[in-house]
C-alpha cells in the first residue's frame, strides 16, 4: 500500500483552502489518517553493550561514517553531484529517491539545514571545494526566491514560504502542505553563517552586495508573517510549530546583528524578535515538563515530538549557557523535553523493547506517526545525541552542572539520588552525571551505527520492527545530522548567533503580535568574486576540552591495590629542528599551559637536542584525567611566534596509579 498517496495527498488537498489563518483566531484542524498496513516483522531487541564498548564502537563508527556522510551529502547537490543528475547548480535534492517516496525535489528546509552544517564546517576549517558549494547554494537561493509558486510570489513575500521546488528550480505545483514558514528563517540563518565568515575575513562588499539582499528578503518574510499559522516541519500539521517559531526568533536576532555590521537598519528585527521569543514561551508546558510541538491546532496528538530536540540543537549558542527562554540544549526545559520525547518511543518500537529510561533508544518524529507505519528516523536519533553533546560542552566549559526541579527527572535516570543543585566539575556528582550523559549520548549514535546500512548510507527511517533502512534512501538531511552530531561530540561547536551582551534571551513581560509589512526585491548580484580565501590566522580555533570518559565496566570493579594518582608529571617531547636563538614552547587551554596566552607558554629545554634527534622537552604537572588541547610554538630571535599548523593537539592525562607520563610529538 502506498501510504504517501493514500493518506497525504488527499488530506492536504482537502484542507488546502484554509491553510493561512491568523493565530489569534484559534484556528484548529483535525487531521485523520487513513488506515495503513501494519508490518509484523519481529526483530530481536538489540544486544546491550557496556559503556566502554559503546564508546569504542562509536569512535570507530564515526571515523568510518564521516567521510561517507560528507561524500553522500555532496553527491545530492547539483549540478555535479553523482546522485543529482539533471539538478541545477546549488540545488540540494532531499534524496535521490524518485519513487516511494519521490524526494527528488528541493525543500527549502532540508537545503538550509544541510548548508548550515556545511557552513559551520567550512567556517571551522577552510575548504575551497565547500566554499564553491556554498556559493552555488546561495546563488540558487537568489533564483528560487523569485520563482512564483502556489504559496505566492516575491512581490509580497508569500512565495518565500513555498516548501519545495523542482530540481530545475521551477515551481512545484502539486498539492502540498503549504506554506511552511520555517523555510525563510532557516535559509536566512544558513546564509547569515556565510555572511559572517565573509565579514570576519574582510569581504564586506561580497557579504553586502551578494548575500545580504537574499537574507533581507527572508528576514522581511519572518518579520511580516511569523504570527500566521502554517504547516510544521513534518508537513502535516497546520498551526503554530515550536520549531518554526524558534527558527524565526533566531533568524531575526542573528539577522539584526548582521544588519548592524553592514550598516543596515535593525529597527524592524529588533521590534519583532522579542515578541517571537515571547510567543515561544507559550509552547512550554510546565505541568507536563516538555515543550509542545504544535499549538493552535487540535490534532489529537500528545505534542511530544522530536521537533523540540531539533529546535534546541539548531538554536544552540554556546555563549547562551543553559538559557531556558531559548531552550538551549543544557537548559532544564530542553533536558526535560528530551526525556519526555525519547521516552515516548520506548514502548512503541519493537527495536526499543526492554531498554530502560537512561539508555538510548531509536527516536522517531512523534509517537503517533504513521508515515511508512511510523518509524525511527536517523536524523532524530542523532539529534537526541547532539543535544546532549551540546549540553556536555557547556557544562565542561562552565565547570558545573545545574540540576533544577524541572530537569530532576532527566538526571535521576543517571543517578537516582541526585538532588537539585549546582555541581562543580571537581565533585563526584559532576563526574557521575557528566560521564553518564556522555555515555547516554553515545548510545544514540551507537543505535544509528547498529541500524545503518552496511555501506554506511543513511536513509530517512529505519524499521521500528527490525531496524531495516526504510523510506527515502540517502537522505541529505540524515547525512547533515550525522556530521553535526559528530562535530559536537568532538567539541567543535558552531559560532553563536545571539551576540555578546545581547538581549536575545530577554522575554517581554506581555506578548504582542507585532509584525511589520516588508518590501521584497530580487537579489541581482549573483556571482561571487574568485579566490576569497581566509585571512591567515594561526590562533587556535577551539579551546574546548572534552574529558575522556572513564568507564568501569559493570562487574569488573577495580582490582588493583595502588592509589590512583591525582596529578601526573607529563613530559612533553617535541621533535623540532631549530636554528640558533629559537626556542620551542608549549601552550594550551589550561592554566598550566598558559591558557593559550603565548607569553605564558612553557619553555622546553634543548638539553638533549642533537642534530639527529632534535628533541625539546619539558615536564609539566597536570591533574590526572584532565583532557587538554595544546600546540607547540617556536619563539624566534626577534620575539615573533610561529605556530604549529591546525588542528590543536589533544591529550588526556592518564588517570591511573602512575604519577608520570610521556607525550612525544613531532612538529607540524
Ligand atoms: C510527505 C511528507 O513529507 C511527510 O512529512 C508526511 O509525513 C507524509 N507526506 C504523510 O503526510
Ligand atoms: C518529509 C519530512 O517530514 C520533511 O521534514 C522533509 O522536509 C521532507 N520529507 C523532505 O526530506
Amino acid at each position: 500500500m502506498d501510504v504517501f498517496q493514500n493518506t497525504n495527498l488527499g488530506l492536504i488537498s482537502s484542507n488546502s483552502s484554509s491553510l493561512i489563518q491568523p493565530i489569534m483566531q484559534g484556528f484548529t484542524s483535525l487531521f485523520l489518517f487513513g488506515g495503513f498496513a501494519f508490518q509484523t516483522i519481529l526483530g530481536l531487541p538489540g544486544v546491550r553493550r557496556d559503556g566502554a564498548i559503546v564508546k569504542r564502537a562509536v569512535d570507530d563508527f564515526i571515523s568510518t561514517e564521516e567521510p561517507i556522510a560528507l561524500a553522500q551529502l555532496l553527491a545530492n547537490i547539483g549540478s555535479s553531484g553523482a546522485n543529482a543528475p539533471g539538478v541545477s547548480s546549488g540545488i540540494v535534492v532531499a534524496s535521490p529517491s524518485t519513487d516511494n517516496p519521490d524526494y527528488f525535489y528541493t525543500w527549502t528546509r532540508d537545503a538550509a539545514l544541510v548548508f548550515r552544517a556545511i557552513v559551520d564546517r567550512f567556517a571551522n576549517s577552510y575548504d575551497a571545494d565547500l566554499q564553491t558549494e556554498i556559493q552555488n547554494y546561495i546563488i540558487a537561493q537568489a533564483k528560487l526566491q523569485t520563482v512564483s509558486n502556489p504559496s505566492g510570489s516575491l512581490s509580497d513575500g508569500t512565495g518565500l514560504a513555498e516548501p519545495k521546488f523542482n530540481v530545475d528550480a521551477s515551481a512545484f505545483t502539486g498539492s502540498w502542505g503549504r506554506p511552511q514558514r520555517d523555510g525563510p528563517a532557516l535559509r536566512a540563518i544558513a546564509l547569515s553563517g556565510y555572511a559572517e565568515w565573509l565579514l570576519a575575513n574582510g569581504y564586506n562588499s561580497t557579504a553586502n552586495d551578494v548575500v545580504w539582499p537574499i537574507i533581507r528578503n527572508d528576514l522581511a518574510y519572518v518579520t511580516q508573517y511569523w504570527n500566521q499559522t502554517g504547516f510544521d516541519l513534518w508537513e502535516e500539521v497546520s498551526g503554530s510549530s515550536f520549531f518554526t517559531i524558534a527558527a524565526s526568533h533566531r533568524s531575526l536576532v542573528e539577522g539584526s546583528a548582521l544588519a548592524k555590521s553592514l550598516g543596515a537598519s535593525t529597527t524592524d528585527y529588533d521590534a519583532v524578535a522579542p515578541q517571537i521569543l515571547c510567543f515561544l514561551q507559550s509552547f512550554w508546558s510546565s505541568s507536563s515538563g516538555y515543550a509542545l510541538a504544535n499549538i493552535n491546532v487540535n490534532n489529537g496528538r500528545s505534542a511530544k515530538d522530536a521537533n523540540v530536540l531539533l529546535s534546541s540543537i539548531h538554536n544552540f549558542d554556546p555563549a547562551l549557557s543553559c538559557d531556558a527562554a531559548t531552550f538551549q540544549p543544557c537548559s532544564d526545559r530542553a533536558l526535560s523535553s528530551h526525556k519526555v520525547v525519547v521516552d515516548s518511543f520506548r514502548d512503541i518500537y519493537t527495536i526499543n523493547s526492554g531498554i530502560a529510561a537512561g539508555s538510548a533508544v531509536a527516536v522517531g518524529r512523534y509517537p503517533e506517526d504513521t508515515y511508512y507505519n511510523g518509524n525511527p528516523w536517523y536524523l532524530n536519533t542523532l539529534a537526541a545525541a547532539e543535544l546532549l553533546y551540546d549540553a556536555l560542552y557547556v557544562w565542561q566549559t562552565e565547570g558545573s552542572i545545574t540540576v533544577t526541579a524541572t530537569s530532576l527527572p532527566f538526571f535521576q535516570d543517571f543517578s537516582s539520588g541526585v538532588a537539585a543543585g549546582t555541581y562543580k566539575s571537581d565533585s563526584d556528582t559532576y563526574t557521575t552525571l557528566y560521564n553518564a550523559v556522555y555515555g547516554y549520548a553515545d548510545g544514540f549514535v551507537d543505535i544509528v551505527s547498529k541500524y545503518v546500512a552496511s555501506n554506511g548510507s543513511l536513509a530517512e527511517q529505519y524499521s521500528r520492527d527490525d531496524g531495516t533502512p526504510l523510506s527515502a534512501r540517502d537522505l541529505t538531511w540524515s547525512y547533515a545530522s550525522f556530521l553535526t552530531a559528530a562535530a559536537r561530540r568532538a567539541g567543535v561547536v558552531p559560532a553563536g548567533w545571539a551576540g555578546a551582551g545581547s538581549t536575545a534571551t530577554v522575554v517581554p513581560s506581555a506578548c504582542a503580535a507585532t509584525s511589520v509589512a516588508g518590501s521584497y526585491s530580487a537579489a541581482t548580484a549573483t556571482a561571487f568574486p574568485a579566490s576569497q580565501t581566509p585571512v591567515t590566522s594561526s590562533a587556535p580555533t577551539s579551546t574546548f576540552t572534552r574529558p575522556t570518559i572513564t568507564v568501569t565496566s559493570p562487574g569488573s570493579s577495580s582490582t588493583s591495590n595502588c592509589a590512583t594518582a591525582t596529578s601526573v608529571a607529563v613530559t612533553f617531547n617535541e621533535l623540532k629542528t631549530t636554528t640558533y636563538g629559537q626556542t620551542v614552547k608549549v601552550v594550551g587551554n589550561v592554566a598550566a599551559l598558559g591558557n593559550w596566552d603565548t607569553s605564558k607558554a612553557v619553555a622546553l629545554s634543548a638539553s638533549s637536542y642533537t642534530s639527529n634527534n632534535p628533541l625539546w622537552k619539558a615536564t609539566i604537572t597536570l591533574p590526572a584525567g584532565q583532557a587538554i588541547q595544546y600546540k607547540y610554538i617556536v619563539v624566534n630571535t626577534d620575539g615573533s611566534i610561529t605556530w604549529e599548523s591546525d588542528p590543536n593537539r589533544s591529550y588526556s592525562v592518564p588517570k591511573s596509579c602512575s604519577t608520570t607520563s610521556t607525550k612525544t610529538d613531532t612538529w607540524r
